[in-house]
């Protein structure tokens, strides 16, 4: 049974209901995704509150840490609710400098496959984005042989559901032509806007869009009009962020990530926030 007094109500990937208000894990691991936590126990108790508190879809990614968030995921949660559904990425590796070069040849798409599967502690990943463009945002490109692949171990069982993140419009395009996806994950928010047309067509075909960095990621959102309105409705900026993201198109669906207990409470009961048409218009200001 999924909660659906989280803000926001529930979303269908696929075969699989998820809350609308999901949580994002990448914070969890150390400085700039690299290595442990500071704080286990507190990483395990974050992740521990989002399923109490009614989260069933959780992002990540066998390179955060890199293997770190997906074990903590394991530690903290395994055996997973029936409810709980894991989202995990492949395509993007970790080098010595905290870079991320792509790593989407059929190789390594099969082995970080399997690794997910095992540090995740499943049989069967319920959703897996395939990670294209590079840390400057999507690039141009084929991403037939890498999707082709990951519908290969599809159809081996291994993965239910197929995503594409950091994606153009015309790679989802290539991508559907191959085979269904159920959602998009890329970089956007209130000043971030990019993806707003792309966002639309989706809506109308059913497909989710799971914006990345929605509060701005490693720099958080600052934007005068932003400041306004949280003041007037004496909210903080992160809530209306969030607020309005669930405002934006019934098909997004949030995965802001925190390493604190506290505010992913405050963030639960920022996305509720009541936006007024007025404050709507206002926000629309920012990212145009
Ligand atoms: N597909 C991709 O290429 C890609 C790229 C990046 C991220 N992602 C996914 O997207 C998720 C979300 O992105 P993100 O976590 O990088 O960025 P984000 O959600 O935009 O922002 C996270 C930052 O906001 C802070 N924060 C969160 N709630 C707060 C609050 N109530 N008050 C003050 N500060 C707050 C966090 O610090 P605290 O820890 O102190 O709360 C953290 O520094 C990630 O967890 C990851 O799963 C995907």
């Amino acid at each position: 049974m999924v909660s659906t007094s989280l803000p926001g109500g529930t979303w269908t990937l696929g075969d699989l209901t998820v809350t609308r208000f999901g949580y994002g894990a990448m914070q969890l691991a150390g400085p700039w995704v690299m290595g442990p936590p500071a704080d286990h126990g507190g990483a395990l108790a974050v992740l521990r509150a989002a399923v109490e508190l009614g989260i069933t879809h959780i992002d990540t990614s066998e390179a955060y840490g890199p293997h770190v968030t997906n074990q903590l995921i394991r530690e903290a949660l395994h055996p997973y609710p029936d409810s709980l559904h894991i989202v995990t990425k492949v395509g993007a590796n970790r080098d010595q400098q905290g870079g991320w070069p792509p790593a989407r040849d059929p190789e390594s798409l099969r082995r970080s496959v399997h690794e997910n599967l095992e540090t995740l502690g499943l049989d069967v990943l319920d959703l897996v984005n395939l990670r294209l463009g590079d840390a400057a945002g999507p690039q141009p490109g084929s991403v037939a042989e890498a999707f082709e692949t990951l519908v290969g171990l599809q159809q081996q069982g291994l993965i239910r559901h197929l995503g594409v993140s950091n994606a153009t419009p015309e790679q989802v395009a290539e991508a559907q032509a191959i085979a269904p996806i159920v959602c998009v994950q890329n970089m956007y928010n209130l000043a971030h806007r990019q993806d707003d047309e792309l966002i639309d067509a989706l809506a109308e075909e059913g497909i989710a869009y799971v914006p990345f960095f929605p509060l701005g990621g490693f720099s958080p959102l600052q934007s005068s009009v932003l400041s306004t309105v949280a003041a007037r409705l004496e909210a903080t900026p992160m809530s209306v962020a969030l607020a309005w993201l669930l405002r934006r198109s019934p098909n997004i669906l949030l995965i802001p990530g925190t390493s604190s207990t506290t505010h992913l409470r405050e963030n639960i009961a920022g996305a509720a926030l009541p936006l007024s048409d007025d404050d709507l218009t206002e926000l629309d200001k920012i990212g145009r």
